[in-house]
């Protein structure tokens, strides 16, 4: 691998998130190889890049003075060969629903991988993709997980919107990731907080509690919305508004903190010992000291990020307390879930509810959190009526076709969950 130069694949540089790391790679002055499927929207998306020779890059205002403008491809190339792109790649991102990450591993086994092992980055890859992924591709193949995709991001014509970037968030080396494979993602990623523990991003799903329960306990009104071609505004109306649905997914929530505290895991926020003044210490000193740092100083405010919230890169935490470190949203002891989302500004701004929220976190989501919860006797019920009230309108058996767990052992998942967290990998970061 040429670390001053490392050469960067992308399986899937036709979806939204896809083009926001084209974009931001180019814009880096890196190479990359966007491979998108040949499908009719991966052919025309090829033929935009190709033709234009790069990719224009919307932003909206924003406090780093970030431009919109057009980012050149230089050398860089886009197609539909997975042979090149496995050649050609010191790392791959594999930037599209995590429903598909099997179907993607199998594609890249048969085209070559194995002879060229490049880690894959699984952006997101939801519960338990790794287990799922090294039945294609051998026990212990490299995979960096990041626990969400770092960008919130839309295409348009000639390339991405890019609504917002997301300020940290957790990411796993899971399997034989080298030294130097890790610090090439977190040269590349200095936002990102690695662990060696994959329960910090598998648990650490957080679509799986919004997404699915917010979809499926707003149904009726979701469609009669829609019939009537009104907008509804998903976390408004669907959550802050509607307390019934906010405690209903705080149980949700709290099923996937007892299963991490349950492996052993440091747990912020689960209702036995919510840990309330170590959260507000710690978040109080972060305050104080990027209060000192200037707003378009980023390097610093992330140096910063990185010292003080050290003590949740081996965490899961609540939904409330991940508002906090993701998106401002103070923490207020003892603050339901539908109170805390009514504070969050990015949600009080449009959003629509979306298919890949049952296409996407139940099969990969609540299917495996439902199965790990019944493994380790945990009361799983709030998920289970999610799930049958899914089977009930879709009048299909989510079980049956998502992560279920079933090739695995109880002892083999919690092994894999629990990782090793002897290994600190935060501190061999290299920031860019
Ligand atoms: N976009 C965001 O703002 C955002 C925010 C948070 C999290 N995420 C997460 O990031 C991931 C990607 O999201 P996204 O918005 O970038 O996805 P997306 O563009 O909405 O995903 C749809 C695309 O997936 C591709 N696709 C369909 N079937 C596939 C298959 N079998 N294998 C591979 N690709 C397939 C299709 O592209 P082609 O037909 O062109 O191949 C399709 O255009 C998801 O897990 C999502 O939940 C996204």
């Amino acid at each position: 691998m040429t670390m001053n130069s490392p050469r960067i694949g992308i399986y899937g540089v036709s979806t939204q998130s896809g083009r926001a790391f084209f974009a931001d790679f180019l814009a880096k002055g890196l190479t990359v190889y966007g491979y998108a499927r040949p499908t009719e929207h991966g052919c025309e998306a090829v033929k935009t890049f190709a033709d234009s020779g790069g990719i224009y890059l919307e932003r909206p205002p924003n406090n780093i003075g970030e431009e919109s403008r057009f980012i050149s491809m230089g050398a860089s190339k886009v197609g539909h060969d997975l042979e090149e792109l496995i050649a050609f790649s010191d790392i791959i991102f594999l930037p599209h629903p995590s429903q598909h990450l099997e179907e993607t591993a199998q594609l890249l086994k048969d085209s070559g991988l194995l002879s060229r092992p490049v880690p894959l980055v699984l952006t997101p890859p939801r519960t338990l993709a790794s287990p799922y992924l090294w039945r294609i591709l051998g026990e212990g193949y490299p995979l960096i997980s990041f626990a969400t995709s770092p960008y919130s991001a839309k295409s348009i014509d000639e390339g991405v919107y890019i609504k917002r970037r997301k300020r940290s968030w957790m990411a796993s080396l899971e399997g034989r990731v080298s030294g130097e494979e890790q610090a090439l993602i977190a040269s590349l990623f200095p936002q990102a907080l690695f662990s060696h523990i994959p329960a910090t991003t598998s648990l650490g799903n957080l679509g799986a509690v919004f997404h699915p329960g917010g979809y499926l306990l707003n149904y009726d009104a979701i469609m009669k919305r829609q019939r009537e071609g009104g907008t509804y505004s998903f976390y408004m109306e669907g959550i802050a508004a509607r307390s019934e649905v906010g405690e209903k997914l705080e149980e949700i929530d709290q099923m996937r903190l007892r299963i991490a505290h349950r492996l052993g895991t440091p747990v912020f926020g689960l209702r036995e010992d919510p840990r309330e003044e170590e959260w507000r210490a710690m978040m109080e000193k972060l305050g104080r000291a990027e209060e000192d740092i200037a707003d378009e100083d980023i390097s610093s405010l992330r140096e910063t990020r990185h010292e003080y919230l050290q003590v949740i890169y081996n965490a899961v935490v609540s939904a409330q307390h991940w508002l906090d470190y993701s998106y401002g949203v103070a923490r207020i002891p003892g603050e339901g879930l539908s109170s805390a989302i009514r504070r969050t500004p990015t949600y009080q701004k449009r959003s629509t509810p979306q298919q890949r929220y049952l296409d996407e976190d139940i099969p990969t989501g609540l299917v495996p959190l439902e199965a790990l919860a019944r493994r380790l006797d945990i009361d799983c019920r709030a998920v289970t009526e999610v799930l049958d009230l899914y089977g009930e309108k879709m009048n299909s058996d989510p079980r049956s076709q998502g992560r279920n767990l079933e090739p695995f052992s109880t002892d083999y998942l919690v092994r894999h969950l629990q990782g090793s967290p002897e290994d600190a990998p935060s501190s061999e970061r290299t920031d860019s």
